[in-house]
């Protein structure tokens, strides 16, 4: 918890993004979270995805805590899952009611069980079955209709969840389109669980204000602006920090990665469609541009320079959420 927020702060899963080598690096060199969500796992041909696994051991993700999620719309899949968390020693395992991409949604998984209450219900029959698991929920207001909360929210009597992680949007609306805060305020009354407000949260001062405006909260998640600024709850970070977390992507992705330079600098360039999205244009395109890791380190380096030489101009007495 950051001392002068005084509510639990979570980051939120952003799957091809807060894997464990990003999550460690963040944790190393920045901190300030109390708890990191791993980015869905699922079982595809009759298995549980081992790349899903292999984020989520223990031995990848020491010295934080991670909440693992499954996403899942037949039962036995899920028990799949959750068996496997077991045996890694998980206890609490997150379940996503929340993905709204469309092949996985249109599977009546993610945000799309918000429209299957009958879905839901059996899902969540399922996982009260098994004995020493708490979970929690993470989910969307809706999927077609903003208010299909009301049919799920109540079924949740069945796992007792220790709390339920809501972005005010439908899956419908994607990323995109206002925040539905009238249906948020509606579902924070009538939740008997603990809500986490999720959503569009990019700087302290954003958090500030959602916790005076709704008091009852029990913690808020940070996922795109973590993303872009990982030193966000970093108030001592020094610009030379964020060379230090990209190095640390760099040497992580090298090892763990298996697809040879091309898929390394790929993945390289994904993280920065987020990361330090204040970066100077041009040298962000050069990043976009490069083919080889060369190129991209050379690219990297120019814009990290640019990055530091803008933060070290800046009067000390500014505030870091400001800078990036
Ligand atoms: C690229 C991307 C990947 C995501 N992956 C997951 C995921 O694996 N599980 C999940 O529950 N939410 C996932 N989300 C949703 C985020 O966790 C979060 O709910 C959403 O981005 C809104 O919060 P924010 O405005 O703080 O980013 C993803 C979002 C994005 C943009």
């Amino acid at each position: 918890m950051m001392d002068t927020l005084k509510i639990p702060v979570l980051a939120a899963p952003l799957q091809g993004v807060t894997d464990n080598v990003w999550r460690m690096a963040q944790h190393e060199v920045f901190g300030g979270l109390d708890a990191y969500y791993a980015p869905f796992m699922r079982v595809e041909r009759s298995e549980v995805r081992r790349k899903d696994l292999r984020d989520v051991d223990p031995g990848r993700n020491q010295g934080i805590t991670l909440i693992p999620q499954i996403l899942a719309c037949q039962p036995d899949h899920a028990l799949m899952m959750v068996d496997a968390l077991q045996q890694m020693g998980y206890r609490r395992i997150d379940i996503n009611l929340g993905c709204p991409f469309p092949p996985i949604a249109l599977h009546r998984k993610g945000a799309g069980m918000l429209a299957y209450p009958e879905l839901a219900e059996e899902l969540f029959k399922a996982l009260a079955s098994v004995e020493e698991v708490e979970y929690s929920v993470k989910m969307r207001i809706g999927w077609d209709k903003n208010d299909q909360w009301r049919d799920i929210v109540p079924l949740m009597d069945i796992i007792k969840p220790v709390n339920i992680a809501v972005h005010p949007r439908t899956g419908k609306q994607q990323y995109k389109g206002e925040l539905d805060m009238e249906q948020f305020e509606a579902l924070l009354a009538a939740s008997p669980w603990p809500v986490v407000y999720n959503g569009s949260l990019r700087t302290i001062d954003d958090i500030r204000q959602i916790i005076e405006r709704y008091p009852t909260l029990a913690a808020v998640m940070v996922g795109s602006g973590l993303a872009a600024n990982p030193g966000m709850f970093a108030p001592d970070a020094v610009p030379g920090d964020y060379r230090r977390f990209h190095d640390m992507l760099v040497d992580g992705y090298t090892e763990q990665l298996n697809g040879g330079e091309a898929q390394l600098v790929r993945h390289l360039q994904d993280i920065w469609q987020t990361f330090l999205p204040g970066t100077n244009r041009k040298l962000f395109k050069a990043i976009r541009k490069s083919r080889t890791l060369d190129q991209y380190e050379n690219a990297a380096d120019a814009a990290l320079n640019d990055v530091e030489n803008a933060l070290s101009a800046k009067p000390e007495e500014d505030n870091p959420d400001t800078l990036l």
